[in-house]
């Protein structure tokens, strides 16, 4: 085999982890479903299937990832050789990532359209419908959609060819602390705008009656999505960690930052919602709808807007990287292809794929499969069944079949690492309790039960 390519640092690590959790799910997607889910119920839903479900499936993961230092499908072909069943997680995983980059590319290309809009000073702000109609226009035009996406996906694919340690580590690692403090700023100033209370009682008041099995799969979806987790995308990275990372505290980690920026990105909207006269169920506009009207309320509010959309637009390359790495250590190492063929059939295959998703806003709009358009249909089947499934399979793998001593001897780096009880209770959660409730919220989600 090959030298594989690794992270040089713990904390590197870390940041490339992070690099993939943080993304268009933090401050497109989360403030979106909050906002068509009914707020803060959607959000104590997605909180408990971050912690019961999302936390154990990244750190069981990335845990398989570093034992076996394999892709997705090896990782179980050499845990498991006599039974290739398993490696159908990794097969999964495939699907979902093309199917996530088909309208992840697309969402990142509009992010890119406002970056050149916000430059050139044509961005509408503060009248609601005027921004409406400008958000309209910009998703539906069909040549454009297909420029924007396409680009990000050639950005993409080059930065892929540089390699794990040079091209994600290094975009990634420069970039947190700032879109940190920038969502801090907007946090602040949208906590003072007059529509800061009933902003703030939509996020974190909730009403019950509107958490019903369609929402709470949702939620649930959102969660794995959130971690990049359920797919074999953290089962990819865990496989570049280093020996004495200790995989229970950076998943901790990774998640805490995660729902931070999320949080963060949700108090920066939702006041801006009831301040500017949007709704909270405007949909995937939310964020290019009320980020604008908020920056233009301060001093110097353009060339924040600019910043704000450069860095989520490298935010989400952080995320685009990582899940192309999965479909790109698949091929390389099963097909032995060199890096740079699998990288270019990878995103030519995605955009190939991804072009229905891009034009579903416009001229696709009418033509649906299951009520869904392209675009719908590719977020619905990958966050809400492959994940959830890919995360039960998982949870399965490492409870029922690979087994206690095995895990123990993982999390604890060999070691007898004095704070067994963790270890025992990360095990008991990922053997007994996620399954348990993935199954729930699929059959009752999907209406079987
Ligand atoms: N977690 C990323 C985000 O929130 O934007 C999206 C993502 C990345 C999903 C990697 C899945 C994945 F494998």
């Amino acid at each position: 085999m090959t030298q594989r390519d690794g992270f040089t640092s713990t904390f590197g690590v870390l940041v490339a982890t992070l690099g993939s959790a943080v993304g268009l799910g933090n401050i497109w997607k989360f403030p979106y479903l909050t906002g068509t889910n009914g707020g803060a119920g959607f959000l104590l839903v997605y909180l408990l299937a971050t912690l019961l479900l999302g936390l154990p499936v990244m750190i069981a993961e990335t845990m398989l990832g570093r034992a076996t230092r394999a892709n997705a499908v090896t990782a179980f072909e050499r845990l498991r050789p006599r039974q290739p069943f398993w490696q159908i997680i990794g097969y999964m995983g495939l699907l979902a990532a093309v199917l996530i980059l088909g309208f992840y590319t697309e969402v990142a290309g509009w992010v890119f359209a406002y970056i050149a809009k916000a430059l050139t000073g044509t961005l509408i702000h503060g009248d609601a419908a005027a921004a409406q109609a400008q958000f309209g226009q910009t998703i539906s035009a069909p040549a454009s959609a297909l420029f924007w996406q396409w680009l990000v996906l050639a950005l993409a694919g080059g930065i892929i060819m540089l390699g794990v340690s040079k091209g994600i580590e290094a975009v990634t690692k420069k970039l947190m602390p700032v879109l940190f403090v920038l969502l801090l700023l907007l946090c602040v100033r949208s906590l003072t705008l007059p529509g800061a209370a009933e902003g703030l009682r939509f996020l974190f008041a909730p009403d019950f009656s509107r958490i019903t099995p369609a929402v709470v799969l949702t939620a649930v979806g959102l969660a794995f999505f959130k971690l990049s987790v359920g797919m074999g995308t953290m089962l990819t990275y865990g496989s570049y960690f280093r020996d004495n990372q200790n995989i229970p505290a950076t998943a901790g980690r990774v998640m805490l930052a995660d729902l931070s920026i999320s949080l963060l990105a949700g108090m920066a909207i939702f006041p801006a919602v009831f301040t500017f006269h949007f709704q909270p169920t405007d949909g995937p506009g939310l964020v290019f709808l009320t980020i604008p009207s908020v920056f233009a309320s301060l001093p110097g509010g353009s060339i924040f807007t600019v910043l704000f959309f450069v860095l989520t637009a490298i935010a989400s390359m952080g995320a685009i990287l990582s899940i192309l790495e999965v479909p790109v250590a698949m091929i390389t190492e099963r097909l032995q292809w060199s890096r740079r063929k699998a990288t270019l059939c990878t995103v030519l295959l995605i955009a190939a794929l991804g072009a229905p998703a891009a034009l579903s806003q416009g001229v696709l709009e009418h033509t649906t499969l299951f009520g869904l358009s392209a675009f719908g249909l590719y977020d619905f089947v990958s966050s809400n069944v492959l994940l959830p499934v890919g995360g039960l399979l998982i949870c399965l793998f490492v409870g029922w079949v690979i087994g206690p001593r095995w895990v123990q001897a993982q999390l604890s780096n060999q070691d007898t690492l004095d704070n067994q009880w963790l270890v025992k209770a990360i095990f008991f959660v990922v053997r007994y309790v996620s399954p348990v409730l993935i199954v729930i919220v699929l059959l009752r989600g999907m209406k079987v039960i």
